[in-house]
Parts: C-alpha cells; sequence; structure tokens
C-alpha cells in the first residue's frame, strides 16, 4: 500500500544519505528558498539568464547565471569560470550574505566544515528542459563540496558514481530541499531528468537551482 502513495504524502528523514559522503538534506533551506525568487529578480538585472553554448555550438536548454566572484561559461572556448560577466564586462553581481551563510550550514550539516563558496551558478529550468550526466569539475578546488538548493518546481535528481556508467539513484527534489556532494564523491556523475509540465505558486512554470562551489 506504501508505494500506491504519492511522494509527497510519505515522511522524509532530516538527511538521508546518497552515499558515503553527499545527502539529500530535505527542506534545509525551506525560508531561503521562498525568499529566492525576490532576490533572483534584483540579480538578473544585473546579470541575465542566457543560454549558454558549448564548446561543441549546442545551445544549452537550462537558461543560467551566476554570483559570487567566479562565474561558471561556457562558449565555443570551453568551459570555466571567469571573474566578469561576458554578456556586460563588469563582475558577477555579489553573492547575497543570506545565501552564502545557508551553503556554510548546510556544507557542516553534511559534515563539511568550513566551506567558503566563490561561485553561485543559477540554473533555470522549465518544463521539457534537463541538464545531462556530467561531473561539476572545472572548479580549482576540488577538496569543497558542491552545496545544491532546490526551488520552485520539483525535478528528479540522477546521482550516480565515479563513472559515466555507473548506476544512478534517482532522487526526487522538491522546493527547500538541499543536496551537498563532496570528499570521494565530489566528481561523483549527476544531472537533472526533464522536468515535468507544473505551476508553482512561487516560480510558475520554472525550477530554479543554485549550486555554491569554491571555485578559485
Ligand atoms: C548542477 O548539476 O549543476 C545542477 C543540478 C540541479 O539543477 O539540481
Ligand atoms: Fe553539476
Amino acid at each position: 500500500m506504501r508505494a500506491a502513495l504519492p511522494a509527497l504524502l510519505l515522511p522524509r528523514a532530516a538527511r538521508e544519505p546518497l552515499g558515503e559522503a553527499a545527502a539529500l538534506l530535505p527542506g534545509f533551506a525551506t525560508a531561503e528558498a521562498d525568499a529566492l525568487p525576490a532576490l533572483l529578480q534584483a540579480l538578473w538585472r544585473e546579470a541575465p539568464l542566457r543560454h549558454m553554448v558549448t564548446p561543441g555550438g549546442a545551445r544549452m536548454s537550462v537558461a543560467m547565471s551566476n554570483c559570487g566572484e567566479a562565474g561558471w561559461v561556457s562558449d565555443r572556448r570551453g568551459y570555466r569560470y571567469e571573474r566578469c560577466d561576458p554578456h556586460s564586462g563588469r563582475p558577477w553581481p555579489p553573492m547575497p550574505a543570506q545565501l552564502r551563510e545557508l551553503a556554510r550550514r548546510a556544507a557542516s550539516a553534511a559534515g563539511f566544515e568550513a566551506f567558503e563558496p566563490d561561485a553561485c551558478l543559477i540554473n533555470c529550468y522549465t518544463p521539457g528542459t534537463r541538464l545531462s550526466l556530467h561531473q561539476d569539475r572545472d572548479e580549482s578546488d576540488l577538496h569543497s563540496p558542491v552545496v545544491s538548493l532546490s526551488c520552485g518546481l520539483p525535478a528528479t535528481f540522477l546521482f550516480g558514481g565515479l563513472r559515466r556508467s555507473d548506476p544512478l539513484r534517482r532522487t526526487p527534489l522538491f522546493h527547500g530541499d538541499v543536496v551537498v556532494w563532496g570528499g570521494p564523491q565530489r566528481l561523483a556523475f549527476h544531472g537533472v531528468a526533464p522536468l515535468l509540465e507544473g505551476e508553482h505558486p512561487l516560480t510558475g512554470r520554472r525550477r530554479i537551482n543554485l549550486t555554491f562551489r569554491r571555485a578559485f
């Protein structure tokens, strides 16, 4: 009978391990996620969402921006971090203090002390948008974890191992959920399944994901 219940009605633990050095923290950042859309409106006026191009020339379906000292960019020359937004030539907007603090607290709750993120990637998904399986490996500091915050529509997070062919765990991510991975799982392959159609009271037909990393 349990399996017939919608996932939303099942109780979720405070911390669900996704391996020895990765965890889902369900609802860890509901307050921050609630406040995020208003915060991002201001930020996107400085550094608008855009669809970057992969080195192979494909347009990424996820719309992106950044805040923090380091911003992730992709173009024909490759993937890398830049101090300035290539659109404006100006530094990326600063990382809001409450988000930096949240990333630090989440990392600590997952066992990674003294996390000092300098990059916050902002990914915006609309129904049908997916993020194919990849490793986050453009950061020069791979000792620091990755902290991910979900806002808006739910998504299915795919989390695998160090080889692309390793089995994938499918984890639903809801508004306010945080995922942390690091240590021996820092280079785990991961992705996001195509977003399902839906409407969220705060974000409409969108899911917004922030990932915090130490890039420089
Ligand atoms: C990412 O892999 O960088 C983003 C993951 C997500 O959107 O949950
Ligand atoms: Fe990633």
